[in-house]
């Protein structure tokens, strides 16, 4: 079954403006195990679920030619939009149907979307479109985040896990997956040669109202929203206020840091 959570078009746009760009640890990291494992040349890279392309565009300077695929076309549009990326296509598909030759692919990387892939069937098109010694970077993080902002960092962290509860209803099961850090997928990898990094630091500067959008770019407050759009639109308007109040200021274009930790799954295929 293909999970179409991220298809509307004003999530699509919520995307984009909110979403976090995987931070420059976890590119290295990736890129550093590409050249162990396989070495030069990186011609062909597919990042799968792309979504508006956070990822994809990190890619853009290290490999010829990188494809974006996805399964929502209003992701796709937003993607395409970001101008400067001549290297870059995105195309409609999913990951469980990759359209590649076989052995033809460097890299497969998937940010914050594996846990929606069918398991079974991705795994058979990775091994099949890779090339020898070509390598998957599956990564992501859990939905541990942690706020700061003067002395009031644990008020934010409270809200902020008072806001996942109200959302724990209309959280899918696929959450979990991502939760457990890929942990059924990774032992289901059936290249011998994989390891899993765990703890790499994303740290970034958003604003209260930016902290509100990525709350917003969650696939369970989407389906919060279709099911009761006034609940769903007064829980970030309450949302907003709390953290405003505990950071004793009043415009939402303050900034706070916010902190997650990224894991990654590699795995190369046998040369
Ligand atoms: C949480 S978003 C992540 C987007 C982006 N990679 C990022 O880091 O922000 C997950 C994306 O995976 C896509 N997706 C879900 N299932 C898919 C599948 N089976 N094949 C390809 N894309 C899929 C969704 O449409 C969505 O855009």
């Amino acid at each position: 079954m293909t999970h179409r959570l991220f298809e509307e078009k004003n999530h699509a746009s919520i995307y984009q403006k909110y979403r976090m760009t995987p931070p420059v640890g976890v590119k290295e990291i990736v890129l550093q195990y590409l050249d162990k494992k396989k070495g030069p040349p990186h011609e062909l890279a597919v990042d799968l679920g792309c979504g508006t392309g956070q990822n994809t565009r990190l890619l853009a300077p290290h490999f010829q030619e990188i494809v974006g695929i996805d399964v929502s076309e209003n992701q796709l549009e937003e993607a395409r939009a970001v101008p400067g990326f001549t290297n870059i296509t995105y195309r409609a598909g999913t990951a469980e149907e990759l359209p590649f030759p076989n052995g033809s692919v460097d890299l497969l990387t998937a940010a914050s979307a594996a846990h929606w892939f069918d398991q079974e069937r991705f795994l058979k098109e990775a091994e099949r479109v890779l090339k020898p010694g070509g390598c998957m970077a599956l990564l992501g993080y859990t939905n541990q985040f942690h706020f700061s902002y003067g002395t009031c960092g644990d008020r934010l962290d409270t809200i902020y896990n008072e806001v996942k509860d109200v959302l724990l209803p209309y959280t899918s099961g696929q959450i979990a997956v991502t939760n457990s850090k890929l942990q059924d997928l990774y032992e289901a990898i059936p290249f011998p040669d994989k390891e899993r990094i765990d703890g790499i630091p994303g740290k970034m500067q958003m604003s209260v109202k930016r902290v509100m959008g990525l709350f917003e770019s969650f696939s369970m407050y989407q389906t919060f929203l279709r099911k009761d759009p006034s609940a769903a639109e007064a829980l970030i308007k309450s949302t907003t206020a709390r953290f405003l109040k505990s950071m004793d200021v009043s415009s939402v274009d303050t900034m706070l840091e916010v902190s997650t930790l990224y894991y990654c799954v590699l795995a190369c295929k046998p040369k």
